[in-house]
């Protein structure tokens, strides 16, 4: 069940192919892209978020969020959970990227937590997986103000720590919500 989340400044909504030019234009930047994963290229191709939504459109295992601005109906920034497998678990990866104007003020805080416990409350993922440059500080208050813990570490040059996010460390059950939370 792919769902538009509200929060109180965001919209969190099922990308789209029409949103491509618009994350395009914001992610098409070395302060951004120099955080991910060594996947992404750089420089990054013209076209590129297209061909990416396209492909993740499909995919029923990928949950890919707009973020999106109530105030300006603008898109921000974006989320995107890959449901895997493991022999232990079912879990989900976690990824995600502001627009630069609008860092530092608690957008990705708030899209995160929201998109993170409704990926817990519809689908089967008992954990939450994500790695992190050891220098993205941003990144790493995110993870940790959402009661991340480190979970193993991965050494590349580029990411280092892998994060886990587990149901026990938001105080969520098994699909539904902890009254404790
Ligand atoms: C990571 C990212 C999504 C953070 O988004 P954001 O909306 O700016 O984050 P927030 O405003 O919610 O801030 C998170 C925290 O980091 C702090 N912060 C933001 N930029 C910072 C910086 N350059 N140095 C130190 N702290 C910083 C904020 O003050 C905030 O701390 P607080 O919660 O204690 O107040 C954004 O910086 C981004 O898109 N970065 C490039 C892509 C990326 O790194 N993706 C994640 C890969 S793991």
């Amino acid at each position: 069940m792919k769902q538009t989340i509200k929060t109180q400044r965001l919209l969190l909504r099922p990308v789209e192919l029409s949103d491509a030019t618009e994350i395009e234009g914001y992610f098409n930047d070395w302060e951004i892209i120099k955080w991910l994963s060594t996947a992404v290229p750089w420089p990054y191709p013209k076209g590129g978020t297209l061909n990416h939504i396209k492909d993740m459109i499909p995919l029923e295992n990928v949950y890919m969020f707009a973020i999106v601005l109530k105030s300006s109906n603008q898109v921000i920034g974006n989320i995107r959970f890959t449901i895997l497998k493991d022999r232990n678990t079912i879990y989900a990866e976690r990824g995600f990227s502001l627009s630069r104007e609008h860092h530092s003020k608690g957008y990705m805080n708030e899209a995160s937590l929201a998109a993170t416990k409704f990926i817990f409350n519809n689908t089967d993922a008992k954990e939450i997986r994500a790695c992190n440059a050891l220098e993205n500080v941003a990144s790493r208050k995110i993870k940790e103000k959402t009661k991340l813990c480190v979970s193993r570490n991965k050494n590349s040059k580029r990411t280092l720590p892998w994060w886990l996010y587990s149901r026990r460390n938001m105080g969520i059950k098994e699909r539904g919500f902890s009254k404790k939370t």
